[in-house]
């Protein structure tokens, strides 16, 4: 969380820092700043949106061909203009831009606070150039070796970017634990939190790793050291990323975008790896370590949030086709419990981002443990998918909505694909099965776009719905992690309370809730507990409960007793999250904008949460 963006070049800063903070935004928005040096270093900083701080600088900002910005997701002190990055040292010659959270943060205050610094914001984050400041003040050192000093002293995570007025052709960036990219222009560079600011200036990027500090000069190039003063060799890549992509191409919201994007999304992430002409499915990654994953005693998926749903849905994949064991941890909690884990564990982490705190966290423990980690990861070049011994990209292309959609159902379809692998490798399902799994995930593109036909529906129930303050999501088997994904999706950007529940659990505890207020989201697409679902829907309507059911056209009965019926393409049951989850996508959307939510950057959330 925390969006960085800096320029160094001969082009105008300003322009290019507000773009490149306007597709950070996704990483938090609770204020924003920038600071543009030209001799002297100006800092422009406001509370809320990228909007608001473009609004109240673009017509005083100095002219100036460096400068860094920042994006903010509050964690020390509330979200304000003091508390805005950039931070500033005490003579005002050096400013900073951080991402993450300088837990020492306190002692560090208090001794320069004794050496007569004194502090504007409630911020980490200025404590930390304060220290900088006082280390060059004592040291007499160009400011790159002062940022390496003082990154001595500090625990915690950051990515940072420093510039001085005094050194003016220069940026030092550093990281630990919270990423950052540098795009490699002529005769310009750029440093981002992702390469979505970068793309469109250059192609040639370099990921920075853990505890490196690089510095970027416009007269003297790039050179990067580790923490130990060590000089290190930078490796280049190449971005594929389409700028289009990262542009709303006539849509109202991101999110509404990518929902309608998933067809084709999954299409990107089974080419070149389901083969249905010659009967299957080819994964580099997972042959890799084959051999281990067919004699793994266990798999443990590590995820949070809607990635955490879908290790769930892995799990029912896994152990129904795959017949393996398979526990799904929160990756927040995984550490903190001291985890029984073994060598011949498999840890699959999976993450939209690459980025995230808590599985980035739970990865480099399951390595220490000796464990085989495969990485799930959207972002090409993110940290989980570096620090993964093996994975796979989901290929959804950049997910920009806060609320994850179709990085999901990539997701899923990575996991469906893994599965079926296993299930070969260990025999545990027959050709004809295989095949059938082959021929319905090649469909799936097709019943996806037809599922999406639902959305006039969707919007007639979401206006019916607009007003109620709490929702329940009921689902069984494969779609229990669908009902739980529903809610969140709701609550993410519509704000109101909604829980998901294994349908059959309603009756320890929240069917006290129902009443003739409360709308009842059932997944009842299952062919296998179909009758189990009727009787549930029957004892939410003896209490009065309403009920929006997502059915297949196949059903005959449910459609008589519902009092909403939202009818969907039917596949394999196993399949099936892949379209169930759609109009749940949908009806979150329909209601948040009639609520008149902000769908993309819902309030208090970020979409890369690189904190703990
Ligand atoms: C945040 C986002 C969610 C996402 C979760 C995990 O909470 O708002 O949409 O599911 O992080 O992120 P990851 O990038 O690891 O999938």
């Amino acid at each position: 969380m925390c969006g960085i963006v800096a320029y160094v070049g001969n082009k105008e800063a300003y322009p290019i820092l507000i773009k490149g903070l306007q597709r950070l935004a996704y990483r938090g928005y609770d204020s924003a700043g920038i600071a543009i040096g030209n001799g002297d270093l100006h800092i422009y900083k406001k509370k809320g949106k990228v909007q608001n701080l473009n609004e109240y600088a673009k017509d005083i900002v100095e002219s100036g061909t460096i400068g860094v910005a920042h994006t903010r997701w509050a964690t020390h002190g509330e979200p304000n203009d003091v508390n805005a990055h950039p931070h500033t040292s005490t003579n005002g010659r050096l400013a900073i831009v951080h991402n993450g959270i300088i837990e020492n943060y306190a002692p560090i205050k208090k001794e320069l606070i004794k050496r007569g610094h004194s502090f504007e914001s409630d911020t980490d984050t200025e404590v930390l150039i304060h220290l900088i400041e006082e280390i060059q003040k004592i040291e007499k050192v160009p400011i790159e070796e002062a940022v390496r000093l003082a990154l001595h002293s500090v625990v915690g995570a950051y990515a940072i970017v420093v510039i001085s007025q005094d050194e003016p052709d220069k940026l030092v960036a550093a990281r630990k634990s919270s990423p950052l990219v540098i795009g490699l222009g002529e005769d310009e560079f750029l440093v981002a939190s992702d390469a979505t600011p970068i793309v469109e200036y250059t192609k040639n990027v370099i990921y920075l790793n853990d505890e490196e500090i690089a510095v970027v000069d416009r007269k003297k190039g790039l050179s990067i050291k580790n923490i130990e003063n060590q000089e290190v060799t930078p490796y280049v890549q190449e971005l594929e990323i389409q700028l289009e992509k990262l542009e709303k191409g006539g849509y109202e919201h991101f999110m509404l975008k990518e929902i309608h994007e998933q067809d084709n999304s999954i299409i990107d992430c089974l080419r070149g790896r389901l083969l249905p002409q010659d009967g299957i499915i080819s994964m580099s990654g997972f042959t890799e370590i084959e051999k281990r994953l067919v004699n793994a005693k266990r798999l443990i998926f590590v995820a949070c949030g809607t990635s955490w749903h879908a290790g769930l849905v892995g799990e029912y994949l896994f152990e129904d086709l795959a017949r393996i064991p398979v526990e799904v941890e929160y990756a927040s909690e995984f550490r903190y419990r001291n985890p029984v884990i073994n060598e011949d564990d498999v840890i699959i982490a999976i993450s939209q981002s690459g980025e995230t705190a808590d599985t980035l966290a739970a990865i480099r423990l399951a390595k220490e443990k000796g464990a085989t980690v495969f990485g799930i990861v959207n972002v090409v070049g993110s940290t989980i998918a570096r620090e993964s011994h093996v994975g796979a990209y989901t290929h959804a292309g950049p997910e920009i909505g806060v609320a994850s959609t179709k990085a999901f159902t990539t997701q899923l379809t990575v996991l469906t694909m893994m599965a079926l692998k296993l299930a070969k490798k260990r025999n545990t399902i027959s050709n004809e099965q295989y095949q059938s799994y082959i021929q319905a995930l090649t469909n799936i593109p097709q019943l996806l776009k037809d599922t999406l036909k639902v959305e006039e529906k969707i919007k007639y129930i979401a206006d019916e719905f607009k007003d109620v303050h709490n929702f329940l999501y009921l689902g069984r088997g494969y779609n229990f992690p669908i009902a739980l994904e529903g809610a969140l999706k709701l609550k993410e950007i519509s704000y109101i309370h909604a829980e998901g529940y294994p349908a059959a659990e309603m009756k320890h505890g929240p069917i006290a809730l129902i009443d003739e207020q409360m709308p009842v989201v059932v997944m009842a697409t299952n062919e296998s507990a179909y009758e189990k679902i009727i009787s549930n829907i029957q004892e939410v309507k003896a209490r009065k409960g309403r009920i929006i059911a997502i059915t297949t056209h196949k059903d005959q009965i449910i459609q008589d007793i519902a009092d909403y019926v939202i009818s969907i393409p039917e596949t394999l049951e196993a399949l099936m999250p892949l379209l169930s989850v759609v109009p749940l996508q949908l009806l979150a959307y329909h209601i948040a904008v009639l609520r008149d939510c902000n769908v993309d950057q819902p309030r208090n959330l970020a979409k890369s949460v690189t904190v703990e």
